[in-house]
């Protein structure tokens, strides 16, 4: 692998082989989502926590201080919305000399394996990991399931996670599931996994964190659960101690009771 490729990566995935991702571009085809409003405010006191930041170019300029070190990684996947037609029907947003400008450290774009836009978001992958290995740029793909929360079982998203594999995506983000080795199993890539919609208890999220990391997730890449949180430091910081640190979902609950009381 060249150096920059490496050095991007190991920027991304930590020391101990493991991440936390902070998403924050649900705005891109969701608009202003609740507690994100004002980006810039609700990542500021969970931004220590996280290990990279998963954003569009344009809450990038106006919400993130470009003195800071955090690795980005570039949603540049979009043109579509929750009002609209198909949410499928996504293109690539952002060209790649932006990429570079902005000191992307990866690049994050949604394929939508399933639906009646599967060959024009396979395709746009494949052309983004074209451009981003001539610049040793990583893309991370997003295995997207749209409106159709259903769709996220082991065959649908192991397919998906290895299609994203095979044209090329370095790293590749999907949802937890029931028998997830098969997902991380078939997949020759590192996985992240998303939260989703906000569980009912902080508990659900540790001991599905707790069982994907198990089965060979290499982290999360996570956002609702923990910036929709009444305690979004409480909770982050017991995420990471499950992906960094191998606590178990009782001994991150812990973490959170004490941390919110602090
Ligand atoms: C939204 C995304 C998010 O990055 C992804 O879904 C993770 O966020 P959450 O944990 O809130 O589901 O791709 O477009």
């Amino acid at each position: 692998m060249e150096w920059g490729m490496a050095n991007r990566l190991a920027r991304l995935i930590q020391s101990d082989g493991h991440c936390l991702f902070m998403p924050i571009d649900h705005g891109y085809f969701q608009g202003p989502t609740r507690k994100l409003e004002a980006p810039g405010e609700t990542l500021e006191p969970i931004l220590p926590y996280a290990d990279a930041v998963f954003v569009t170019r344009g809450v990038l300029r106006s919400a993130i201080n470009p003195a800071g070190t955090k690795p980005i990684i570039l949603r540049v996947s979009g043109g579509t919305s929750m009002v609209g037609a198909d949410l499928a029907n996504e293109g690539i947003t952002t060209d790649i000399d932006e990429v570079i400008r902005l000191n992307a450290s990866a690049m994050g774009l949604s394929i939508f394996v399933g639906t009646d836009y599967e060959k024009e978001s396979l395709l746009n992958l494949s052309k983004l990991v074209n451009e981003g290995e001539k610049y040793g740029i990583p893309v991370m793909a997003v295995t997207a399931v749209g409106k159709e929360l259903d769709k996220r079982d082991a065959r649908y998203l192991a397919l998906a996670s290895r299609i994203a594999a095979e044209l090329g995506a370095r790293i590749v983000k999907t949802y937890w599931c029931e028998n997830f080795e098969r997902v991380v199993n078939g997949c020759p890539v590192p996985v992240v996994m998303a939260g989703g919609p906000q569980t009912e208890t902080e508990l659900e999220v540790f001991q599905f964190v707790h069982d994907g990391i198990q089965k060979g997730a290499i982290g999360v890449n996570l956002g609702r659960n923990i910036w929709q949180n009444e305690h979004p430091v409480a909770m982050i910081r017991a995420l990471r101690a499950v992906v960094h640190d191998d606590a178990t979902p009782e001994q991150a609950q812990e973490i959170y009771d004490t941390v919110k009381n602090e």
